[in-house]
């Protein structure tokens, strides 16, 4: 089939690389030509695994182009994703700006019956004025539908997530809509991955409503984390035996320093504006976030009970990004705990596999920054090595070798990566377990 994608940002590149996999032939259009010609060589400026090879893949064989041009992306099939940015507004709100253009970009281009499809985040009855906006604007009475395909992937393993989604969610109006859905995910529904067929209201809902879920199960097994600390249990062991729970389930229970992230932070606070702005006060999810907020300073708190004064101690940071296998540090608590750590004049040695050139950025190098290419050189003469992210590499380090470059072995350990009972060699403090 032949697609559309509009919006070249995160969603929009996995979108287009994998329904080019699946063999359909996708246009994705970009806002402006800045970068294209790096794009058109499949080159990215952010860091996905196995994106570049698989856009590159297709690029070759001539299953993607990109185009600046509205027009020709419009006309060029009857299925368009929208998949442009809804960042955060200074209300809290989604700012729907890109998608209200688009619409209008859309409707002014309309040449024949096209299913228009919402798959950036947006909150519930957004469609509404999508529709609106399509009939208000359109050159001609052209006839179209609108639905809502929200995507559920997760930065890191986003191209694993499309090929074997848990559920693939479409909320649509019309028969011929569906059936458009249908044939697209049809290689998924062959394997018996579950297509949900709902309205598009319901569908939009469906994406909020999953990411705060999943931010309200961190903040819970956070909370309790801080009661296993205070009477001495080991809150993997509880996450474990509450997890074997199949009503409960033990993904997203890792207790550590909390979420971060362009989703989780932006959609909770979304949701709670949605639910305000029907007259309903969410606080399950104020405190979600409340929860989630005071992991950082909790951590902050720990370093200062360990360390004493920080200032002109050596300290050693492993991990930047919000997650592993990702280069993004939006919303990230490496920030909030470098921005403090600096404030207190502690001498910063950070590394990261991938989000130091984004974190400079951020905190460029000064007389008590410093940024590092190898992690063990990162803890020369260091005084205490936090771990904030947890990348297989820390993981999988070589601990021997940890203890030798370091001139006291203390870890404080954000992610909770190590079995306490194997860290006897060192001073070893983690997230909700016995220190
Ligand atoms: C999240 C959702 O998981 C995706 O389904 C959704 O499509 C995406 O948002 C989105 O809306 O675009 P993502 O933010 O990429 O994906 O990453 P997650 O793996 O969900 O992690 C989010 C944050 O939660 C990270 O900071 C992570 O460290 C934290 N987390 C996750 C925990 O602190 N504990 C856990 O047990 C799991």
């Amino acid at each position: 089939m032949k697609i559309t994608t509009i919006g070249a940002g995160y969603v929009g590149l996995v979108t287009a690389a994998c329904f080019a996999e699946l063999g359909n032939e996708v246009l994705c259009i970009k806002r402006t030509d800045k970068n294209i010609e790096k794009l058109q060589n499949g080159i990215l400026n952010i860091y996905e695994p196995g994106l570049t090879k698989l856009l590159q893949k297709n690029i070759k064989e001539g299953k993607i182009r990109f185009t600046t041009n509205i027009k020709e992306a419009i006309e060029y099939s009857d299925i368009i994703f929208i998949c442009v940015g809804t960042p955060q507004s200074e209300t809290g709100k989604a700012d729907l700006s890109q998608v209200e253009e688009v619409s209008r970009q859309i409707a002014q281009n309309l040449n024949s019956y096209k299913l228009i499809i919402e798959k950036s985040t947006v909150p519930v009855n957004t469609y509404q004025w999508v529709k609106k906006t399509v009939i208000r604007y359109a050159n001609e009475n052209v006839e179209f539908d609108l639905a809502s395909n929200p995507e559920f992937l997760r930065e890191g393993t986003a191209i694993y997530d499309f090929m074997n989604p848990d559920r693939i969610v479409v909320g649509v109006e019309s028969e011929r809509a569906k059936q458009i859905f249908k044939e697209l995910y049809k290689p998924f529904t062959d394997k018996g991955y579950p297509l949900l067929i709902t309205n598009p209201p319901a569908a939009e809902l469906i994406k909020h409503a999953s990411n705060s879920f999943l931010a309200m199960k961190i903040s819970y097994i956070n909370m309790l984390s801080d009661l296993c600390e205070t009477v001495g249990i080991d809150v993997n062991m509880v996450a474990d035996g509450i997890g074997l729970d199949n009503r409960i389930g033990r993904s997203f229970l890792n207790a550590g320093i909390g979420y971060g992230g362009s989703c989780f932070p932006k959609d909770v606070k979304a949701f709670i504006k949605i639910a305000e702005d029907h007259g309903l006060d969410f606080g399950l999810l104020r405190e979600t976030e409340k929860i989630n907020a005071e992991r950082r300073i909790k951590f902050l708190e720990k370093i200062e009970n360990i360390l004493w004064i920080n200032k002109s101690k050596k300290i050693a940071v492993w991990g930047l990004a919000f997650k592993p296998n990702t280069d993004d540090i939006r919303d990230a608590p490496s920030i909030d705990i470098v921005r403090e750590l600096h404030d207190t004049d502690a001498n910063l040695r950070l590394y990261d596999p991938e989000a130091s050139e984004n974190f400079k950025k951020l905190f460029p190098e000064d007389e008590s920054i410093t940024y590092f290419k190898d992690k063990y050189e990162t803890l020369k003469d260091a005084d205490a090595l936090l771990i904030v992210t947890e990348w297989d590499e820390f993981v999988n380090a070589d601990l021997k070798k940890v203890k030798t470059f370091m001139r006291l072995p203390i870890i404080i350990d954000g992610r909770n990566i190590y079995e306490s009972s194997t860290m006897g060699e060192f001073e070893y403090y983690s997230i909700g377990r016995v220190n």
